[in-house]
């Protein structure tokens, strides 16, 4: 099944009397199992097409579709609990919640879906020993490198095993092979877990690990180049 499909999805900005379309009528697949980039210059719309898909975000016309869902249906209370179940967010800063160990920002997401305690342990370990982060898991954020902080965010996202991880430039503050390692190992959850990726990149480096480029300009998509 299509993990995303967005029909003719714009976002219109009034700045004014002038209009921002910031996307512009896309029809976008992600079809699952997809390690897919959105690249493209500053402005092209990359952020906002993420926040639609994402459903942190309105269209001004248009539709997305997550795993069969209607988005644009739905209550703020109803798209707050989608998000919860199908999507895995990473964020340009981490976001991590600075009072909590590495393990307990992970186990975060597992208490409010609900997960019993008891299952904890068993998901969050293998995973953070995956990412690289075994013997970290009880110290803070800011005990952290970014590097450390950014996997331990992958781990957030993918824990709750959403439909789908979007990331908006999940490496811009990362030195160049910090982010061709966090790259590496998300292309390898991938890989090895099915989990689908659609995320946001400047670094070419970054932009070339990914199985799919999408390229936006002013709001459209201009180019779409499957590897093999
Ligand atoms: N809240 C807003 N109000 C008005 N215009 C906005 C708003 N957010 C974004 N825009 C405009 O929409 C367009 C797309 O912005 P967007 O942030 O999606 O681009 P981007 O590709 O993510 O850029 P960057 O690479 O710099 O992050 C830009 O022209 C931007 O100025
Ligand atoms: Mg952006």
């Amino acid at each position: 099944m299509d993990t995303v499909l967005t029909k003719e999805l714009s976002r219109i900005y009034q700045n004014g009397a002038a209009e921002v379309k910031a996307v512009d009528s896309v029809d976008l697949t992600i079809e699952s199992g997809e390690f897919a980039v959105l690249a493209g210059p500053s402005g092209s719309g990359k952020s906002t097409l993420l926040n639609l898909i994402g459903g942190l975000d309105r269209p001004t016309a248009g539709t997305v579709h997550l795993s069969g869902e209607l988005l644009n249906e739905k209550t703020d209370d109803e798209l707050t609990r989608a998000r919860l179940f199908k999507i895995g967010f990473i964020f340009q800063a981490y976001n991590l919640i600075p009072v909590l160990t590495a393990y307990e920002n992970v186990q975060f997401i597992l208490q409010i879906q609900g997960i019993p305690d008891s299952q904890h342990a068993d998901r969050i370990m293998p995973l953070l020993q995956e990412l690289g982060l075994d013997g970290l898991e009880h110290r803070r954020p800011s005990e952290l490198s970014g590097g450390q902080q950014q996997r331990v965010a992958v781990a957030r996202a993918i824990v709750g095993r959403p439909s789908i991880i979007l990331a908006d430039e999940p490496t811009a503050n990362l030195d160049s092979e910090s982010a061709v390692n966090l790259l590496n190992m998300m292309h390898r959850l991938n890989l090895e877990q099915k989990v689908t990726f659609l995320f946001s990149s400047h670094d070419q480096r970054v932009i070339d690990i990914a199985q799919r480029i999408i390229s936006l300009r002013d709001g459209k998509i201009c180019d779409d180049i499957r590897k093999n």
